[in-house]
């Protein structure tokens, strides 16, 4: 790489409010004047989206653990490939909704996969690729689990509910996925910084921003 970007990650489990926390700080960093790619895994690319399908297609019930781990990579390899490493090369700020410190805690503490196993396909996956930064947005999995089956029955009611199946994985899924990302934190305090999602989103998005302001 020649010129190097800012690679920001965002992580928590289902209804941690991410997604708003994520907008927010896009919304300032270009209000700055700053250029910034947004992405998300799964998802993001036009073929990640293709994916992404498959993996929260309620109807794929016999996905297996090593099939889905290898489609969140795949995805993953494509996001990196087409639009992260060509951003960060040209010196932009790339926000992703989730990378693979989401596999570590959904796939590797919530499936039981070995994190040996994540992290080798992490090298395969994204070369170097790493965020610089992590915002990991903490809550206690039943509040938020509760957020996020509130939203799916929303979308049920607009007719967009066919992203749900990880969502209704069994609570202790969950429960393993949060004990996943605390030991990530606790593992790597310098990288990935944790906030308290149970506070207000005003609050929430300020100790974002104190993370986030002393590397633009
Ligand atoms: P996301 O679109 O962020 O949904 P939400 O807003 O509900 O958090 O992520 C979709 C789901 O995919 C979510 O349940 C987390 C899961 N996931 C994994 O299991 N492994 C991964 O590597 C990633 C990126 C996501």
């Amino acid at each position: 790489m020649t010129k190097r970007g800012f690679f920001v990650s965002f992580e928590g489990g289902d209804g941690c409010g991410k997604t708003t926390q994520m907008r927010l700080l896009v919304e300032r960093l270009k209000g700055m004047g700053l250029d910034v790619l947004e992405t998300a895994e799964p998802g993001g690319t036009p073929i990640g989206r293709q994916i992404r399908k498959i993996l929260l297609d309620s109807a794929n019930q016999e996905l297996s653990a090593r099939a889905e781990l290898l489609l969140y990579f795949a995805c993953r390899a494509q996001n990196v490939d087409e639009w992260i490493r060509p951003a960060l090369e040209t010196g932009r700020v790339v926000v992703s909704d989730r990378f693979t410190d989401s596999t570590l805690a959904y796939q590797g503490e919530g499936r039981g996969l070995t994190a040996g196993l994540v992290r080798e396909l992490h090298g395969i996956a994204c070369q170097e690729v790493l965020p610089d930064l992590t915002i990991y947005l903490d809550i206690d999995y039943k509040a938020g689990l509760a957020r996020a089956r509130a939203r799916n029955a929303e979308r049920e009611a607009a007719a967009l509910a066919d992203e749900t199946r990880m969502d209704e994985q069994a609570e202790e899924f969950h429960a393993r996925v949060r004990q996943g990302y605390l030991a990530l934190a606790a593992a790597e305090p310098g990288r990935i910084r944790t906030i308290d999602a149970g506070q207000s989103v005003a609050a929430v998005a300020a100790a974002i921003w104190s993370e986030v302001a002393p590397h633009v």
